[in-house]
């Protein structure tokens, strides 16, 4: 279903480097994204399912959406030892298979900056929640400071082909807002804190309502 994403190099470098955490606070902003989270949950472009050990038992059944072929293995045997029931599937987030409103819930980590067309992803994400769900998002994005962002546009070009598709300049909230979501609660932070040129580094963690 999803052969055009593949990505073999750079996967194999996230699962190293980056699909880890590192101590720098990865894990809480993880925990924060997926408190209380409940019932059926979709996350897509799970990656290695670095997240999976945080869901907690309100979840019944986690539904694991990832397109690339060798994170979507790693992201299997995490599954196999995550404390809720865990099943990994192809899809892309504009084309996950799943069935209209089959989710209470649904997660994107660190997925929004790359998918190719964000309206249609999130047009796909809506069509997936049931209503009154909660579209759950921790996402980098282009910053409010005028001068960064215009950084951010600069280097886009060169960090999307290194990165796996990654996108430095996207107005992801915005993006969400246009979909039709109510967005309950959104807070912006950098991370790593303090980070001054990093062009990832303006971050957003927040809950989206499908009214
Ligand atoms: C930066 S990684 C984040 C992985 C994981 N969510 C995490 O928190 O570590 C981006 C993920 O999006 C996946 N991806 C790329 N294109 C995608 C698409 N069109 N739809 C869904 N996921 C996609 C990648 O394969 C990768 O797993």
């Amino acid at each position: 279903m999803s052969a055009e994403v593949s990505n073999p190099l750079f996967a194999r470098l996230f699962h190293h480097l980056c699909g880890r955490d590192r101590g720098q606070g990865e894990r809480e902003l993880r925990i924060e994204l997926l408190a209380d989270a409940r019932g059926k949950v979709v996350e897509v472009g799970a990656g290695n399912g670095i997240s999976f050990e945080h869901y907690r038992a309100t979840v019944t059944e986690l539904i694991a959406v990832e397109p690339e072929p060798y994170l979507r293995r790693q992201a299997v045997e995490a599954a196999a030892a995550a404390p809720v029931p865990v099943r990994v599937l192809d899809g892309t987030a504009a084309a996950t298979g799943l069935p209209t409103a089959a989710a209470d819930v649904v997660v994107v980590c660190g997925v929004l900056c790359t998918v190719p067309d964000q309206a249609a992803a999130l047009r796909e994400l809506r069509r997936v929640l049931r209503r009154g769900g909660e579209l759950r998002f921790y996402e980098h994005v282009r910053s409010r400071r005028p001068g960064f962002a215009r950084w951010q546009t600069r280097i886009d070009g060169l960090w999307s082909r290194t990165m796996g598709g990654c996108h430095t300049d996207r107005d992801t909230v915005a993006a969400i807002v246009d979909a039709g979501f109510i967005v309950e609660r959104c807070r912006g932070f950098p991370f790593p804190a303090g980070a001054r040129i990093y062009p990832v580094a303006p971050r957003v963690l927040g809950i989206a309502c499908n009214p």
